[in-house]
């Protein structure tokens, strides 16, 4: 089993599953004890909650560290910034009273995703519902396959020095133009102003001026802060199951979302992190399309997405849900290196007599206790369900894991036997106040 190492300088936080595990909450609690927190995946496509009072902030591309005035907030060279979405975050943040002003550092090396990404992305993901990825639309995919393609991609630096572009991005919009006409884009699509030379440079004209203090090469800044003794912490997007490698490829996003991703992503050294907190709820959620085993598409599933307000941050799509499954996040600790849990909606589970928790698959006649590689095989599993005792009572004011109903208390314990690392963290509900550490 791998053990908590919690005494480690730098920590990570991942999420074991399909996103949406809970990390905004978890890393706004743990920002408090670190001097600099670092995004390293993924863009828009992430949307992170953190609840304080009856203030509820959802985060896009800015880390969850922000909420913590101490700490200092870096978009990482892994992140791939819609600089629209980033201006409205930050202003969105600075009407609520909060200012970024010197506790924001994008990094030079970030790459932009573009208007056309997102059509593209759209475009991409609208065939027929069974080979529909359901993305978020946020145009992820299109913009980190560009930076793959490297000579039509755009970055940060190229938008501090965009006048030094203006060739290449004259060449590259109109190239963007025929490719989505090509792809059956349609002529209003095609047509908008913010498609064009003309509109997508004005619009970058309009986000340099806001972004351009910012930008730095947070490469450096962040090697210097570790030599000054700063601890940093670093806040996955997405989930384990999401990754582009080691996720239900295809049904996946397009950046490397565990510990694999921190030192390409942020910048940093491969040495660097000994913690990882892996994010993941009581049961299982997912959405957008791709196999789910454990998926309870009964009055069960319906009744957790309710208790829970299982709807997405990012797109208000109701998430589906299904039981906790083992299989998927013993592969997420040792893949997304995990050495401790947070457990989170323990209180969305009260009041269920039964739960259940995925142990391994049946395919056909053979029994699975590891992942296929197709996505049809695996959507076709059947899964293999240990049905243990549920509790009854309210659990969202509890503050001691003592003070847990016994078969609550019996089940996190089941859940770290199957998955091979320990429970640290037990999250009873949304606020910074409803959580339960754990002492050993
Ligand atoms: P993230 O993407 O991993 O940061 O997660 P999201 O923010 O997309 O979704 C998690 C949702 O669950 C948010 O609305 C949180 O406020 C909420 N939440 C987090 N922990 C708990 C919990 O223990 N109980 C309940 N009821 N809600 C929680
Ligand atoms: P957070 O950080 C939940 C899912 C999408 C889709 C697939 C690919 O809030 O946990 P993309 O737009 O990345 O190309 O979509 O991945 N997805 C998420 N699901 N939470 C997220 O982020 C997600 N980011 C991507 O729904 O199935
Ligand atoms: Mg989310």
């Amino acid at each position: 089993m791998s053990s908590a190492n919690s005494h480690s300088k730098h920590a990570c936080v991942v999420g074991m599953g399909w996103g949406d595990e809970g990390k905004g909450k978890i890393v706004d609690l743990l920002a408090g004890d670190f001097d600099v927190v670092i995004r390293f995946n993924g863009g828009a496509n992430a949307g992170h909650t953190v609840r304080i009072g009856d203030d509820a902030f959802a985060l896009h591309l800015l880390p969850s560290g922000v909420l913590r005035e101490s700490a200092v907030s870096v978009i990482g060279p892994g992140v791939v910034v819609d600089p629209l979405a980033l201006v409205d975050e930050i202003e969105g943040l600075e009407s609520r009273g909060i200012s970024l002003s010197g506790r924001l550092l994008i990094s030079d090396r970030a790459h932009l995703v573009m208007p056309y990404h997102k059509l593209e992305d759209r475009l991409r993901d609208s065939g027929s519902q069974g080979k529909k990825i359901g993305t978020t639309a946020k145009g992820i995919g299109p913009c980190y396959a560009e930076k793959m393609l490297r000579s039509s991609a755009f970055r940060m630096v190229d938008l501090v020095h965009l006048d030094r572009h203006t060739d290449r991005l004259k060449m590259v919009c109109q190239r963007k133009q025929a490719i989505l006409a090509a792809m059956g884009a349609d002529d209003e699509s095609l047509h908008d102003d913010a498609l064009d030379f003309d509109g997508v440079r004005s619009m970058l004209q309009s986000v340099k001026n806001m972004l351009s203090g910012y930008v730095t090469d947070t490469t450096s800044w962040l090697e210097d802060a570790i030599s000054k003794g700063r601890n940093l912490l670093f806040e996955s997007a997405n989930g384990m199951l999401l990754d582009i490698d080691h996720g239900t490829f295809p049904f996946v996003t397009a950046s490397h979302t565990g510990l694999n991703g921190v030192p390409a992503g942020a910048g940093v050294s491969p040495h660097l992190v000994q913690r990882c907190v892996g994010v993941t709820k009581a049961y299982a959620t997912r959405v957008g399309n791709g196999p789910f085993p454990s998926e309870l598409l009964d009055e069960r599933g319906d009744r957790i997405r309710e208790v829970g307000r299982e709807f997405g941050t990012t797109t208000g799509r109701p998430r589906r849900c299904g039981w906790l499954d083992a299989v998927t996040l013993r592969r997420s600790v040792v893949l997304g290196g995990v050495t401790e849990i947070a457990m989170m909606h323990m209180d969305t589970l009260s009041g269920l007599p039964e739960i259940g928790i995925c142990t391994g698959y049946r395919l056909g006649d053979e029994t699975l206790r590891s992942i296929p590689a197709d996505a049809d095989d695996f959507g076709a599993v059947e899964p293999i369900i240990e049905m243990v005792a549920g509790w009854l009572d309210d659990v969202s004011s509890v503050k001691r894991f003592e003070d847990l109903p016994d078969a609550a208390r019996k089940y996190i314990v089941r859940v770290e036997e199957l998955v091979g690392a320990s429970i640290s963290t037990v999250s009873v509900g949304p606020e910074r106040n409803q959580t339960i550490h754990r002492t050993r």
